[in-house]
Protein backbone atom coordinates (compact mmCIF):
# COMPACT_ATOMS: atom_id res chain seq x y z
CA UNK A 1 0.00 0.00 0.00
CA UNK A 2 1.20 3.33 -0.81
CA UNK A 3 -0.16 6.76 -0.46
CA UNK A 4 0.88 10.76 -1.95
CA UNK A 5 -0.48 13.81 -1.38
CA UNK A 6 0.06 16.31 -3.59
CA UNK A 7 -0.93 20.26 -3.95
CA UNK A 8 -1.27 21.88 -7.64
CA UNK A 9 -2.98 25.43 -8.76
CA UNK A 10 -4.43 25.80 -12.21
CA UNK A 11 -3.30 27.95 -14.95
CA UNK A 12 -4.94 30.85 -16.81
CA UNK A 13 -4.00 30.29 -20.48
CA UNK A 14 -2.78 33.70 -21.89
CA UNK A 15 -2.17 31.88 -25.25
CA UNK A 16 -5.22 29.26 -25.90
CA UNK A 17 -5.29 25.73 -26.61
CA UNK A 18 -8.06 24.63 -28.81
CA UNK A 19 -8.49 21.77 -30.67
CA UNK A 20 -6.25 18.75 -31.19
CA UNK A 21 -4.14 16.87 -33.51
CA UNK A 22 -4.63 13.80 -32.08
CA UNK A 23 -7.69 13.74 -29.31
CA UNK A 24 -6.67 10.06 -28.07
CA UNK A 25 -2.97 11.38 -26.58
CA UNK A 26 -4.21 15.12 -26.05
CA UNK A 27 -1.45 16.90 -28.76
CA UNK A 28 -2.57 20.16 -29.67
CA UNK A 29 -2.94 21.60 -32.74
CA UNK A 30 -1.15 24.85 -31.07
CA UNK A 31 1.01 25.38 -28.38
CA UNK A 32 -0.10 27.41 -25.93
CA UNK A 33 1.39 29.83 -22.81
CA UNK A 34 -0.11 30.10 -18.89
CA UNK A 35 0.28 31.35 -16.17
CA UNK A 36 -0.68 29.67 -12.73
CA UNK A 37 -2.38 30.70 -9.73
CA UNK A 38 -1.18 30.56 -6.34
CA UNK A 39 -4.43 31.45 -4.69
CA UNK A 40 -6.69 28.72 -6.25
CA UNK A 41 -5.76 25.24 -5.06
CA UNK A 42 -6.29 21.35 -5.62
CA UNK A 43 -4.95 18.63 -3.20
CA UNK A 44 -5.14 15.34 -4.48
CA UNK A 45 -4.51 12.33 -2.46
CA UNK A 46 -3.55 8.93 -4.05
CA UNK A 47 -3.72 5.31 -2.54
CA UNK A 48 -3.31 2.45 -4.01
CA UNK A 49 -3.98 -0.89 -2.63
CA UNK A 50 -3.93 -4.84 -3.80
CA UNK A 51 -7.28 -4.80 -1.47
CA UNK A 52 -8.78 -2.46 -3.18
CA UNK A 53 -11.84 -4.04 -5.87
CA UNK A 54 -12.07 -0.84 -7.90
CA UNK A 55 -10.73 2.97 -8.37
CA UNK A 56 -12.82 5.20 -6.67
CA UNK A 57 -13.21 9.08 -6.87
CA UNK A 58 -14.14 11.61 -3.86
CA UNK A 59 -14.07 14.82 -4.90
CA UNK A 60 -14.56 17.89 -2.25
CA UNK A 61 -16.23 15.17 -0.07
CA UNK A 62 -18.53 13.89 -2.85
CA UNK A 63 -18.28 9.89 -3.73
CA UNK A 64 -18.24 10.23 -7.76
CA UNK A 65 -19.87 7.96 -9.95
CA UNK A 66 -20.41 9.15 -13.21
CA UNK A 67 -18.10 10.82 -16.19
CA UNK A 68 -15.72 12.39 -13.37
CA UNK A 69 -15.24 8.54 -12.55
CA UNK A 70 -14.55 7.05 -15.83
CA UNK A 71 -12.14 10.15 -16.75
CA UNK A 72 -10.14 9.13 -13.39
CA UNK A 73 -10.36 5.51 -13.82
CA UNK A 74 -8.87 5.51 -17.80
CA UNK A 75 -5.85 7.81 -15.89
CA UNK A 76 -5.26 5.06 -13.82
CA UNK A 77 -4.97 2.26 -16.47
CA UNK A 78 -2.29 4.48 -18.04
CA UNK A 79 -0.87 4.68 -14.38
CA UNK A 80 -1.24 0.74 -13.97
CA UNK A 81 0.37 0.04 -17.63
CA UNK A 82 3.08 2.63 -17.00
CA UNK A 83 4.14 0.96 -14.04
CA UNK A 84 3.19 -2.78 -14.08
CA UNK A 85 1.67 -2.25 -10.75
CA UNK A 86 -2.18 -3.81 -11.08
CA UNK A 87 -3.59 -2.48 -8.04
CA UNK A 88 -6.56 0.09 -8.08
CA UNK A 89 -6.60 3.34 -6.02
CA UNK A 90 -8.59 5.89 -3.69
CA UNK A 91 -8.64 9.01 -5.19
CA UNK A 92 -9.61 12.15 -3.05
CA UNK A 93 -9.53 15.74 -3.97
CA UNK A 94 -10.16 18.77 -2.81
CA UNK A 95 -10.56 22.73 -4.66
CA UNK A 96 -10.79 25.85 -2.76
CA UNK A 97 -12.58 27.12 -5.71
CA UNK A 98 -15.60 26.82 -8.07
CA UNK A 99 -15.88 23.54 -10.48
CA UNK A 100 -17.01 24.36 -14.62
CA UNK A 101 -16.86 27.84 -14.41
CA UNK A 102 -14.06 28.50 -16.47
CA UNK A 103 -11.46 28.38 -13.87
CA UNK A 104 -9.73 25.22 -15.40
CA UNK A 105 -10.50 22.63 -12.31
CA UNK A 106 -9.41 19.61 -14.80
CA UNK A 107 -5.86 21.24 -15.34
CA UNK A 108 -4.91 21.40 -11.60
CA UNK A 109 -7.03 18.45 -10.78
CA UNK A 110 -4.83 16.23 -13.25
CA UNK A 111 -1.22 17.43 -13.04
CA UNK A 112 -1.88 16.22 -8.89
CA UNK A 113 -3.31 13.04 -9.93
CA UNK A 114 -0.64 12.64 -12.22
CA UNK A 115 2.15 13.51 -9.50
CA UNK A 116 0.84 11.96 -6.83
CA UNK A 117 -0.58 8.81 -8.69
CA UNK A 118 2.90 7.93 -10.11
CA UNK A 119 4.06 8.36 -6.62
CA UNK A 120 1.64 6.07 -5.38
CA UNK A 121 2.14 3.58 -8.25
CA UNK A 122 6.06 3.70 -7.22
CA UNK A 123 7.14 5.84 -10.67
CA UNK A 124 9.61 8.16 -10.27
CA UNK A 125 8.76 10.85 -13.22
CA UNK A 126 11.17 13.89 -14.31
CA UNK A 127 8.98 17.27 -14.83
CA UNK A 128 8.95 17.11 -18.61
CA UNK A 129 7.37 13.37 -17.75
CA UNK A 130 4.93 14.60 -15.52
CA UNK A 131 3.82 16.95 -17.66
CA UNK A 132 3.17 14.55 -20.42
CA UNK A 133 1.55 12.67 -18.49
CA UNK A 134 -0.66 15.16 -17.15
CA UNK A 135 -1.58 16.06 -20.65
CA UNK A 136 -2.88 12.65 -21.14
CA UNK A 137 -5.95 13.73 -18.36
CA UNK A 138 -6.39 17.02 -19.46
CA UNK A 139 -3.96 18.96 -22.03
CA UNK A 140 -4.38 22.09 -19.84
CA UNK A 141 -2.95 19.91 -16.68
CA UNK A 142 0.48 19.64 -18.99
CA UNK A 143 0.80 23.34 -17.76
CA UNK A 144 0.02 23.44 -14.41
CA UNK A 145 3.29 21.02 -13.32
CA UNK A 146 5.99 23.61 -14.33
CA UNK A 147 6.96 27.02 -12.30
CA UNK A 148 5.63 30.03 -12.96
CA UNK A 149 4.52 31.02 -16.50
CA UNK A 150 4.52 28.13 -18.79
CA UNK A 151 4.33 27.60 -22.62
CA UNK A 152 3.28 23.53 -23.86
CA UNK A 153 5.33 22.72 -26.76
CA UNK A 154 2.68 21.35 -28.93
CA UNK A 155 4.87 18.83 -30.55
CA UNK A 156 4.00 16.33 -33.03
CA UNK A 157 3.98 13.12 -30.89
CA UNK A 158 3.49 11.78 -27.57
CA UNK A 159 7.08 12.84 -26.61
CA UNK A 160 7.65 15.82 -27.58
CA UNK A 161 4.24 17.53 -26.03
CA UNK A 162 5.18 18.40 -22.82
CA UNK A 163 5.07 21.90 -21.14
CA UNK A 164 8.30 24.26 -19.43
CA UNK A 165 8.80 27.00 -17.04
CA UNK A 166 9.36 30.42 -19.44
CA UNK A 167 9.88 32.14 -16.15
CA UNK A 168 9.30 31.22 -12.64
CA UNK A 169 6.41 32.62 -9.93
CA UNK A 170 8.65 35.33 -8.77
CA UNK A 171 9.54 36.96 -12.25
CA UNK A 172 6.48 38.95 -12.68
CA UNK A 173 4.09 40.04 -10.08
CA UNK A 174 1.04 39.83 -12.47
CA UNK A 175 -2.51 39.19 -10.68
CA UNK A 176 -5.50 37.27 -12.42
CA UNK A 177 -8.98 39.04 -11.22
CA UNK A 178 -11.48 36.79 -12.09
CA UNK A 179 -14.89 38.67 -12.53
CA UNK A 180 -17.25 35.18 -11.32
CA UNK A 181 -20.76 35.78 -13.17
CA UNK A 182 -21.99 32.68 -12.67
CA UNK A 183 -21.05 29.47 -10.29
CA UNK A 184 -23.54 27.08 -13.20
CA UNK A 185 -21.33 23.95 -14.79
CA UNK A 186 -21.01 25.02 -18.63
CA UNK A 187 -23.29 23.20 -20.82
CA UNK A 188 -20.34 22.04 -23.25
CA UNK A 189 -17.04 20.87 -21.77
CA UNK A 190 -13.69 21.72 -23.11
CA UNK A 191 -12.82 18.28 -24.34
CA UNK A 192 -16.26 17.94 -26.04
CA UNK A 193 -15.72 21.77 -27.91
CA UNK A 194 -11.74 20.71 -28.68
CA UNK A 195 -13.75 18.04 -31.19
CA UNK A 196 -15.45 20.92 -33.20
CA UNK A 197 -12.44 23.13 -33.29
CA UNK A 198 -11.76 21.90 -36.87
CA UNK A 199 -15.66 22.57 -37.62
CA UNK A 200 -14.90 26.32 -37.69
CA UNK A 201 -13.30 27.71 -40.78
CA UNK A 202 -11.37 29.91 -38.91
CA UNK A 203 -9.90 26.96 -36.90
CA UNK A 204 -7.24 26.85 -39.77
CA UNK A 205 -5.97 30.57 -39.86
CA UNK A 206 -5.95 29.98 -35.89
CA UNK A 207 -3.52 27.75 -35.58
CA UNK A 208 -1.43 29.10 -38.63
CA UNK A 209 -1.02 32.23 -37.16
CA UNK A 210 -0.31 30.63 -33.15
CA UNK A 211 4.01 30.96 -33.57
CA UNK A 212 3.70 34.12 -34.16
CA UNK A 213 1.25 35.05 -31.01
CA UNK A 214 3.39 32.35 -29.12
CA UNK A 215 6.47 34.47 -29.72
CA UNK A 216 4.75 38.12 -28.81
CA UNK A 217 3.59 36.64 -25.86
CA UNK A 218 6.81 34.58 -24.53
CA UNK A 219 8.65 37.81 -25.39
CA UNK A 220 6.23 40.23 -23.21
CA UNK A 221 6.28 37.74 -20.34
CA UNK A 222 10.07 37.83 -20.36
CA UNK A 223 10.80 41.14 -20.89
CA UNK A 224 7.54 42.34 -18.68
CA UNK A 225 5.81 43.92 -20.93
CA UNK A 226 2.23 44.32 -20.24
CA UNK A 227 1.05 46.28 -23.41
CA UNK A 228 2.52 43.88 -25.78
CA UNK A 229 0.72 41.02 -23.10
CA UNK A 230 -2.32 43.13 -23.05
CA UNK A 231 -2.89 43.16 -26.91
CA UNK A 232 -1.85 39.66 -27.83
CA UNK A 233 -3.82 37.62 -24.47
CA UNK A 234 -6.87 39.82 -25.99
CA UNK A 235 -6.38 38.86 -29.50
CA UNK A 236 -5.96 35.31 -28.71
CA UNK A 237 -8.86 35.21 -26.40
CA UNK A 238 -11.20 37.00 -28.96
CA UNK A 239 -9.40 34.47 -31.62
CA UNK A 240 -9.98 31.53 -29.71
CA UNK A 241 -13.86 32.53 -29.08
CA UNK A 242 -14.77 33.64 -32.56
CA UNK A 243 -13.58 29.74 -33.40
CA UNK A 244 -15.66 28.56 -31.31
CA UNK A 245 -18.88 31.10 -32.12
CA UNK A 246 -18.12 29.78 -35.72
CA UNK A 247 -18.15 25.83 -35.33
CA UNK A 248 -20.93 23.06 -35.77
CA UNK A 249 -22.40 23.50 -33.68
CA UNK A 250 -21.68 26.78 -32.48
CA UNK A 251 -20.63 27.15 -29.43
CA UNK A 252 -21.13 30.66 -26.85
CA UNK A 253 -19.71 30.97 -23.66
CA UNK A 254 -19.63 34.57 -23.28
CA UNK A 255 -23.00 36.11 -21.63
CA UNK A 256 -23.66 39.59 -22.13
CA UNK A 257 -22.20 40.17 -18.81
CA UNK A 258 -19.11 38.80 -20.01
CA UNK A 259 -19.45 41.14 -22.75
CA UNK A 260 -19.51 44.36 -20.79
CA UNK A 261 -16.95 43.45 -17.98
CA UNK A 262 -14.28 43.17 -21.50
CA UNK A 263 -15.74 46.38 -22.82
CA UNK A 264 -14.72 48.22 -18.89
CA UNK A 265 -11.84 46.60 -19.31
CA UNK A 266 -10.89 48.09 -22.46
CA UNK A 267 -12.07 51.59 -20.98
CA UNK A 268 -10.19 51.03 -18.34
CA UNK A 269 -7.03 50.57 -20.17
CA UNK A 270 -7.28 53.08 -22.64
CA UNK A 271 -6.93 55.40 -19.21
CA UNK A 272 -3.92 53.95 -18.36
CA UNK A 273 -4.92 50.88 -16.03
CA UNK A 274 -2.33 48.21 -17.15
CA UNK A 275 -5.54 45.63 -17.48
CA UNK A 276 -6.55 43.01 -19.70
CA UNK A 277 -9.04 40.42 -20.31
CA UNK A 278 -9.40 36.80 -21.22
CA UNK A 279 -11.96 34.14 -21.10
CA UNK A 280 -11.38 30.16 -21.29
CA UNK A 281 -14.50 27.81 -21.86
CA UNK A 282 -17.09 29.72 -20.00
CA UNK A 283 -18.67 33.50 -18.91
CA UNK A 284 -16.06 34.24 -16.08
CA UNK A 285 -14.17 36.85 -17.12
CA UNK A 286 -10.28 36.71 -15.99
CA UNK A 287 -8.82 40.31 -15.74
CA UNK A 288 -5.15 40.01 -15.74
CA UNK A 289 -2.95 43.72 -13.74
CA UNK A 290 -0.18 44.26 -12.64
CA UNK A 291 0.41 43.95 -8.67
CA UNK A 292 -0.11 47.58 -7.66
CA UNK A 293 -3.45 47.70 -9.93
CA UNK A 294 -5.27 44.27 -8.52
CA UNK A 295 -6.97 46.08 -5.62
CA UNK A 296 -8.37 48.84 -8.04
CA UNK A 297 -9.02 46.58 -10.36
CA UNK A 298 -10.60 44.57 -8.17
CA UNK A 299 -13.29 47.17 -6.65
CA UNK A 300 -14.17 48.47 -9.94
CA UNK A 301 -15.22 45.03 -10.93
CA UNK A 302 -17.42 44.67 -8.17
CA UNK A 303 -19.10 47.46 -9.00
CA UNK A 304 -20.54 46.05 -12.98
CA UNK A 305 -23.72 44.68 -12.14
CA UNK A 306 -24.06 41.07 -12.37
CA UNK A 307 -20.46 40.40 -10.96
CA UNK A 308 -21.37 37.55 -8.17
CA UNK A 309 -17.45 37.94 -6.93
CA UNK A 310 -14.36 38.50 -7.71
CA UNK A 311 -11.37 35.99 -7.00
CA UNK A 312 -8.06 37.12 -6.97
CA UNK A 313 -5.12 35.47 -7.18
CA UNK A 314 -1.34 36.42 -7.94
CA UNK A 315 1.25 33.77 -9.99
CA UNK A 316 1.68 30.26 -8.46
CA UNK A 317 3.95 27.87 -8.14
CA UNK A 318 4.19 24.39 -10.32
CA UNK A 319 3.24 21.03 -8.74
CA UNK A 320 4.35 20.47 -5.36
CA UNK A 321 4.33 16.93 -3.67
CA UNK A 322 3.21 17.03 0.14
CA UNK A 323 3.49 13.40 0.74
C1 LIG B 1 -10.38 27.06 -23.14
O1 LIG B 1 -7.43 21.22 -20.99
O2 LIG B 1 -9.78 21.66 -20.24
O3 LIG B 1 -9.27 26.48 -21.10
O4 LIG B 1 -7.80 18.30 -22.50
O5 LIG B 1 -10.22 18.04 -22.88
O6 LIG B 1 -9.36 18.43 -20.55
P1 LIG B 1 -9.17 18.69 -22.02
O7 LIG B 1 -9.35 20.23 -22.25
P2 LIG B 1 -8.83 21.44 -21.36
O8 LIG B 1 -8.95 22.62 -22.39
C2 LIG B 1 -8.64 23.93 -22.01
C3 LIG B 1 -9.28 24.89 -22.92
C4 LIG B 1 -9.19 26.34 -22.51
C5 LIG B 1 -7.92 27.01 -23.03
C6 LIG B 1 -6.64 26.70 -22.31
O9 LIG B 1 -6.64 26.49 -21.08
O10 LIG B 1 -5.60 26.72 -22.99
Amino acid sequence: MKTSTVLSHPNIAFIKYWGNRDNALRIPANGSISMNLASLETRTSVEANPEFQSDSLTLNGRKETGTALVRVQAFMDLLREMSGNPYFARVSSENNFPQSTGIASSASGFAALAAAGSKAFGLDLSEKELSMLARRGSGSASRSIPDGFVEWHAGKKDADSYAESIAPAEHWELWDCVAVVTDQPKKTGSTEGHLLAGTSPLQAARVQDAPRRLEICRNAILKKNFEALADIIELDSNLMHGVMMTSTPPLMYWSPKSLKIMQEVAKWRKKGIPAAYTLDAGPNVHVICTKEYADRVRARLEKIPGVARVLISGVGSGVQVLL
